[in-house]
């Protein structure tokens, strides 16, 4: 569905030699999936997630949706029909306009991506709201009234309201607290497995081997804008090679 090829991104620093934030990275993600991208703090997982939404240009590599060229199939899905990816980021209650509702963010998301909803807005807004476990309150609230795992929930249902294919989450759980991450986590493989608003695949972002070990089909391990390590999550973890997945073991308790 999305494949990534041979992707090499530089940055210039001001005197220095060009730093290679992406050097050589290939990943694919399969319909049906969801994959994991870790690493630790630095190793190029935000940049690779940018050059996947075609924030960032890759200065050689390509990246491929479904066949075409990321930039020509996000241009060629602006009709409403539904993107090819979006996304969800740490921040959720810094994601949100601070004096917008539940109900007016995820309304807004509709409109922006004109989406056209034959049950009216007002009806898609609250069938997304409890399709990502918000209880009808909820709507009318703002994000300081809200709590962070709530304010998540919201982005996610923001996230979906495009009808992505792909939704992708730059550690989007990394903020709040252990047992709300795992009802996240749950929340994410649940709408994968409805197929919610035409949803086919999650590509979660983490330094957290927990979060990949919870839910992820396949994992990419990141260290130093390379990948270094692939495969099943229980296969790779059990028999890493590399010590930068030694390192992201440790700290997430495993030895
Ligand atoms: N716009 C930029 N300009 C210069 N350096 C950058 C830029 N974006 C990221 N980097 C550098 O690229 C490396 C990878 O960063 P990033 O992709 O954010 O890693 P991660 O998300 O895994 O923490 C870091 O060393 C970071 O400082
Ligand atoms: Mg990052």
């Amino acid at each position: 569905m999305l494949e990534a090829s041979h992707v090499t991104v530089s940055f210039r620093r001001r005197g220095g030699e060009p730093f290679r934030a992406l050097d050589d990275v290939s990943i694919k993600v399969e319909s049906g999936k969801i994959v994991g991208i870790v690493g630790e703090s630095g190793s190029g997982k935000t940049t690779l997630v940018r050059t996947l939404c075609g924030l960032q240009k890759p200065d050689s590599g390509e990246v491929l949706f479904k066949g075409r060229e990321i930039h020509e199939a996000m241009a060629a899905a602006r009709s409403g029909a539904g993107l090819p990816l979006s996304m969800v980021f740490q921040d959720a209650s810094g994601a949100l306009d601070p004096r917008q509702t539940a109900a007016s963010a995820v309304g807004e998301a509709l409109r922006v991506h004109r989406m056209v909803v034959r049950v009216g807005e007002g009806d898609e807004v609250r069938r997304l709201l409890a399709a990502v476990g918000l209880p009808a309150d909820v709507a009318g609230k703002r994000p300081t009234e809200m709590s962070g795992g709530q304010c998540q929930r919201v982005c996610i249902a923001r996230a979906i309201a495009p009808r992505p294919a792909l939704l992708i989450g730059d550690e989007p759980v990394s903020a709040l607290d252990v047992s709300v991450q795992a009802r996240i986590l749950k929340l994410l493989a649940a709408l994968l497995k409805g197929h919610e608003n035409g949803l086919e695949a999650i590509l979660l972002v983490t330094h957290d081997l927990a979060v990949v070990a919870a839910v992820c089909d396949y994992v990419y391990v990141m260290s130093g804008g390379r990948v270094v390590e692939e495969g099943v999550p229980r296969e790779v973890f059990a028999a890493a090679r590399h010590e930068a997945t030694h390192r992201l073991l440790a700290a997430a308790g495993y030895n």
